[in-house]
């Protein structure tokens, strides 16, 4: 019989007993052994849940129960999360967590704690929601060397994006439907300006590389400076307009993690993944490509990856799982800049006649005019860009172009 604790009741955390008692029976089959959940961590009361009973508002009560094998972790930030998760292992009880924040900040260490006291630290749930994504790069493309990863990884900033270019809803309005939903962050900041895909791209780098990656090290930049005028003349070129995490292995052995929106050719499915769905395209040298497509965020998209681990973490028993690993690194040069990155940009600069520079695209009604570059590299790009409003230009906008 494996006992479970939920740690956190709001939107994952919930969705996760919901699920796992719709599924019960399964999961038990799947668990090769009796299952249920015994507690639920939160500091509000539930009188009129079903599982009044399970609530408990001390994580002492979860600790000291030696029946508690395995714990979820959804309560999201990194404070209380870290405290609770070290305690939680440091009993030998494997924890899975849907958490990005901490893994992207505590990975390193947690893991290192986990194989300690000989349990797991599992966190499918913090990448790409319902799509997996962290099983597969460590088990089943184990004998590749993954050379690259772009993914959309943000599945709030894609639904705005979606709502924004196909049914020309304003930002504010389309990100209030994404907070109703239940895709969005506590603070939506972290979705808008790139925070939450730069930490799944840290995990995911980590996990390929075998080093930490700290989010501090990553070029990142959301999308609140995208505006309609760029979506428009993205369509003409045949791209589309999408916030892309990603990372690349340098001939040096050095990668290069960003985030930032980019122009996305029709021809990659990428350009094709809307609404909250989220996307992760994989290169390796014995695979050549493989895409990974999904649910992004949402309750039970997310309580789906995390049992998946609790019933993973069952089967494991005692047993750490040695290929989801990575080490701590204090020294990041292993880590490039973005400015390395070699993309052609598209540049939107106010219509002039007279800098020799030929617009390859006007809209009819728009003021500006756009022209997109061979590749060169983003400080290149930068240079160009600064030199342009030297002379007078108003450069509005400057956008890499995916390639990958
Ligand atoms: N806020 C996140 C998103 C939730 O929109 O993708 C899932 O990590």
């Amino acid at each position: 019989m494996s006992s479970i604790a939920v740690l956190g009741y709001g939107v994952v955390g919930s969705g996760v007993v919901e699920l796992f008692y719709k599924n019960k029976e399964s999961i038990i089959a799947k668990a090769g052994t009796d299952v249920d959940i015994k507690y639920i961590l939160d500091i509000r009361d539930f009188p009129d849940s079903p599982y009044k009973d399970k609530f408990v508002k001390d994580i002492d009560v979860i600790l000291n129960d030696k029946d508690v094998t395995v714990v979820a972790e959804c309560m999201g930030g990194v404070s209380f999360a870290y405290k609770f998760v070290k305690a939680c292992l440091e009993k030998g009880k494997s924890v899975s967590t849907s958490n990005k924040e901490l893994v992207a900040a505590k990975g390193a260490e947690l893991l290192s704690l986990a194989k300690a006291n000989s349990c797991n630290f599992f966190f499918e749930a913090s990448v790409g929601g319902a799509i997996p994504i962290i099983r597969p790069l460590h088990k089943c493309l184990a004998a590749n060397d993954i050379t690259g990863v772009a993914g959309i990884l943000n599945g709030t900033t894609n639904f705005i994006l979606g709502k924004m270019i196909n049914e020309n809803m304003g930002f504010s309005a389309a990100l209030k439907m994404a907070q109703e939903l239940g895709y969005a962050e506590k603070d939506p900041t972290a979705d808008v300006e790139g925070h939450d895909a730069c930490r799944k791209i840290c995990i995911l780098s980590s996990l390929i590389c075998g080093r930490h990656v700290y989010p501090e090290n990553v070029y990142t930049k959301g999308i609140s400076d995208i505006s309609l005028e760029d979506v428009r003349y993205a369509e003409k070129f045949g791209c589309a307009v999408k916030l892309i995490a990603s990372m690349k292995k340098l001939a040096d052995g050095r990668i290069l993690p960003m985030v930032m929106p980019m122009l996305v050719p029709h021809d990659l499915l990428l350009a094709r993944v809307d609404d909250v769905f989220n996307a992760v395209l994989v290169c390796g040298d014995g695979i050549d490509k493989a895409m990974f497509y999904g649910r992004g965020a949402g309750m039970l998209p997310t309580a789906s990856a995390v049992l998946g681990d609790v019933i993973e973490e069952i089967k494991c028993g005692k047993c750490t799982d040695i290929s989801q690993t990575w080490e701590d690194s204090a020294d990041p040069s292993f880590v490039a800049g973005h400015e390395e990155s070699i993309n052609k940009i598209y540049f939107r600069i106010s219509k002039t006649d007279d800098i020799g520079i030929k617009a390859i695209e006007v809209i009819d009604d728009s003021d500006d005019m756009v022209f997109v570059t061979g590749p060169m590299t983003l400080l290149d790009a930068e240079n160009l860009g600064r030199k342009l409003s030297e002379s007078g230009v108003n450069v509005k906008a400057m956008i890499p172009v995916l390639d990958i």
